[in-house]
């Protein structure tokens, strides 16, 4: 299996437009820290890929990775499809920027292809210029990322998060699967990988997946539990936003540690004293085992 990243950075970016943080301006200073918005690239088969999210970077994101350029006939692309985590804003705004596509494949659950097409409207809206062609992505059921492919997806049900702009809707059957965590497995092989970059609550299932896991790339959107109020981006905490943060009781660097696949942290946010390379938290996961994903990594599991 083959995974590139492509991002790692929570909503925003590093650096985000508006912020002058010890983050976002030390990305200014050093062009190193930068980081765009967290999506995955997975190989399907030897020429087609998938994304997983797509971020308001997709079209850099597509141009910082040779093996996802078009060719060679002029409107050829090796990008089969996306696949979405959730519905938040930063991991679907870049549907938009793929509209020159003849036809777009998206994987998602029920209750987020019924936001994207209620709530954000983007049938209506992107119907004049592509085809959206909508697969559910099923639950704890592995189905092959294409026909043929030797790699499959199933999706592990994590939080009824909703995001801000679907809030308060009337619920449904499938409102766990508001976020989910994907599990992706070479038939081959037997390899697994667990991508999960939106983390609420660590349930059961999730628990078995990542235990089973040769690779888990998960949440680190916030170091530790106050840092969203400690750096006045927000009156709640981590976990009050949707994310467990990486330190403390209750936080997923503790659930990691124990595992025995490699275990790496994405969707930084850009108050996560992480975004600092020389920053001692490094040297305390290191400790755990654990890694820090990177833009432009390569993943075989
Ligand atoms: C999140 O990860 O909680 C969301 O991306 C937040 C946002 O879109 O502002
Ligand atoms: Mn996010
Ligand atoms: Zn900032």
């Amino acid at each position: 299996m083959l995974l590139q990243v492509l991002g790692t950075a929570a909503g925003g970016g590093l650096p985000q437009w508006n912020c002058a943080c010890p983050g976002c301006s030390g990305a200014r200073a050093h062009p190193h820290w930068r980081r765009r918005h967290a999506s995955l690239a997975v190989r399907a088969d030897r020429d087609r890929w998938y994304i997983v999210n797509a971020t308001p970077d997709i079209g850099d994101q597509i141009e910082s990775v040779a093996g996802l350029w078009p060719g060679p006939e002029p409107r050829r692309t090796p990008v089969a499809g996306l696949v979405l985590t959730d519905a938040e804003l930063d991991h679907t705004l870049g549907i938009a920027r793929l509209r020159e596509a003849k036809s777009l494949e998206v994987l998602t659950t029920a209750p987020v292809c019924d936001a994207l097409l209620t709530k954000l409207r983007l049938g209506e809206v992107l119907g004049p210029y592509t085809r959206l062609g909508w697969r559910d992505l099923p639950l704890d059921r592995p189905v092959p990322l294409t026909p043929g492919s030797g790699v499959e997806i199933s999706a592990i049900p994590v939080s009824g998060k909703r995001p801000r702009y679907a809030a308060g809707g009337p619920g449904g059957p499938d409102d766990g699967a508001w976020v989910v965590a994907l599990r992706l497995t070479e038939r081959a092989t037997g390899t697994t990988a667990l991508y999960a970059p939106a983390l609420a609550a660590w349930p059961p299932a999730l628990h078995r997946a990542a235990t089973e896991a040769d690779c888990v790339i998960v949440d680190g959107t916030f170091w530790d539990d106050e840092e969203p109020r400690r750096s006045g981006i927000s009156a709640r905490t981590a976990t009050g936003m949707g994310h467990l943060p990486i330190d403390g009781p209750g936080g997923t660097a503790r659930l990691l540690a124990p595992l025995t696949g490699r275990r790496l942290y994405t969707h930084l946010n850009n108050t996560n004293p992480l975004v600092d390379p020389a920053a001692p938290q490094h040297k305390v996961l290191a400790e755990l085992g654990i890694e820090v994903a990177a833009d432009g990594m390569v993943i075989e599991p």
